[in-house]
Formats: C-alpha cells, structure tokens, sequence
C-alpha cells in the first residue's frame, strides 16, 4: 500500500517479479561473474525465519562433473549441465535443535530479552520435539522462501534461474555426502538464458482463492 491508500502503479520491483517468471529452455555460455553469485547467495540470507532456524544450506556446484551428477538425477526441461551455477538447496530438519543456542547468544548480547528467549524456547520444544511432521514442513517451509529469494536476486542481477523439484533426492544425498537429517529441498540452475520465451499467461485470481471456505468464489470488495 501506498502513503494514500492505493496499491501503487507498477514499482520498480514488478519488472523483477516478471523477469522471474522468464521461460527458457537453456542456459547460454556466459559465466556468472563472482560478484553477482556473491550478490545472490547474501541476499538469501535475508530471508524471514522463525525461531533463528535459518534451516537452509547451499552446495555450490560449479564443476562440469558435478552439474552432470545432479542432471543425471533429474528430467528438467533446461539442461542443468548448462547453467554456469547449480544450486544444491538443503533444509535442515534438525535446525530446531541447534536454534535454542543462537537464542541463548542472543539472549546473552542483550539483542533478546531473557523472558522472550524463554517464551521461543518453550515453544521450539513444545512444538517440534513431538513431530516431525512439523519438523520437516518447517524446514521445507523456510528453505522454498530462500529458494525464491535466489529468484529474485538473481532477476534483480539480470540473471535467471531454473527451479527443479523433481529428482533423485537419494542419489544427490549419496553423491553429494549430505547427511541424513537434511532434506533435498531444490536444485536451481543459475546463469543467462540462451533465449527466452514468454511465459504461461496466469490463472484468474478467481480459480486460486476461495472466500470463507473452500470452494466459495472470492469477490473484490473495491466498487468502480
Ligand atoms: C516450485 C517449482 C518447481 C519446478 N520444478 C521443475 C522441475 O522439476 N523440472 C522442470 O523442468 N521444471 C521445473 N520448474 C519450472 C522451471 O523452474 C521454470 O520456472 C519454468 O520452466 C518457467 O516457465 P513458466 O514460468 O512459464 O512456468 C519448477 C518451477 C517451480 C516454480
């Protein structure tokens, strides 16, 4: 929302939304220069996270070698072998357990109060011991956000980058020595299309929300 009330006309942050949403099939040649990957991978720690999870982690592959091991555990439409970058996303499901310590540090900094960092650790405890289903949509939940921050990053430094989320979680995890309480969360290849294609046109806002309860139609409030 604006200083008035209204919605704003097309910001500036628009233009790096639509670039997101850029179809392509390739990755040309052109490397990623450092500054930009260095770039990106800062602005994916800017993420919100609940209780200072911070459950994502990052294997950066760079090697033909690598990028030919994760391709061959996927069937994706761009070539991941072509991008320059390949991101590994990994969500930590065991991150509630190590958060109570950055609580406790920040509780001894003074940057929380004792009572406040009490109240997280009681509810990290309460919440997650017991439920592991909760556990792994948590990690899940945060490492999809940094994921698409990448996104955004990398539009924000003209590059694009591929989402994939069907693969061989299990011969990347063996491949890759990750441990066991890491979840696959991703692969992104990152680097400069070879050609873009315009995208999918959206669905009507209509077809995704529903008013109330599932199924109701959503009506805009505004009157013309
Ligand atoms: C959450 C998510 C998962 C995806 N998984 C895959 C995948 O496994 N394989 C693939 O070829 N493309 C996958 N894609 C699609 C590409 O990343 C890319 O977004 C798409 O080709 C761009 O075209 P579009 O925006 O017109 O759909 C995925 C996209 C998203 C957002």
């Amino acid at each position: 929302m604006g200083d008035n009330g209204t919605c704003g006309n097309k910001p500036p942050w628009i233009e790096l939304f639509l670039h997101v949403r850029s179809s392509f099939a390739r990755f040309s040649g052109q490397p990623v220069p450092d500054e930009c990957l260095r770039r990106v991978l800062e602005l994916a720690r800017l993420v919100p996270t609940e209780s200072y999870f911070q459950p994502w982690r990052w294997i950066l592959i760079r090697s033909h070698a690598g990028k030919r091991v994760v391709e061959s555990a996927t069937q994706v439409g761009a070539p991941l072998s072509s991008a320059p970058v390949v991101l590994i996303c990994l969500a930590d499901t065991g991150a509630w357990k190590t958060a109570p310590q950055q609580v406790q540090e920040l509780v001894a900094k003074k940057t929380l109060s004792a009572q406040s960092g009490q109240e997280i650790l009681r509810r990290i405890r309460e919440q997650y011991a017991s439920s592991p289903e909760l556990t792994q949509r948590a990690a899940l939940a945060h490492a999809f956000i940094a994921v698409h921050q990448i996104l955004i990053a990398a539009a924000n430094c003209d590059l694009s980058a591929y989402w994939v989320s069907a693969f061989d979680e299990q011969k990347i995890k063996a491949h890759f020595h990750i441990p066991d309480h890491f979840l696959v969360a991703a692969l992104i290849g990152i680097g400069y299309a070879e050609k873009t294609v315009s995208p999918l046109p959206e669905l009507p806002l209509q077809s995704h929300i529903y008013e109330e309860t599932f199924g109701e139609a959503y009506e805009s409030r505004d009157r013309d």
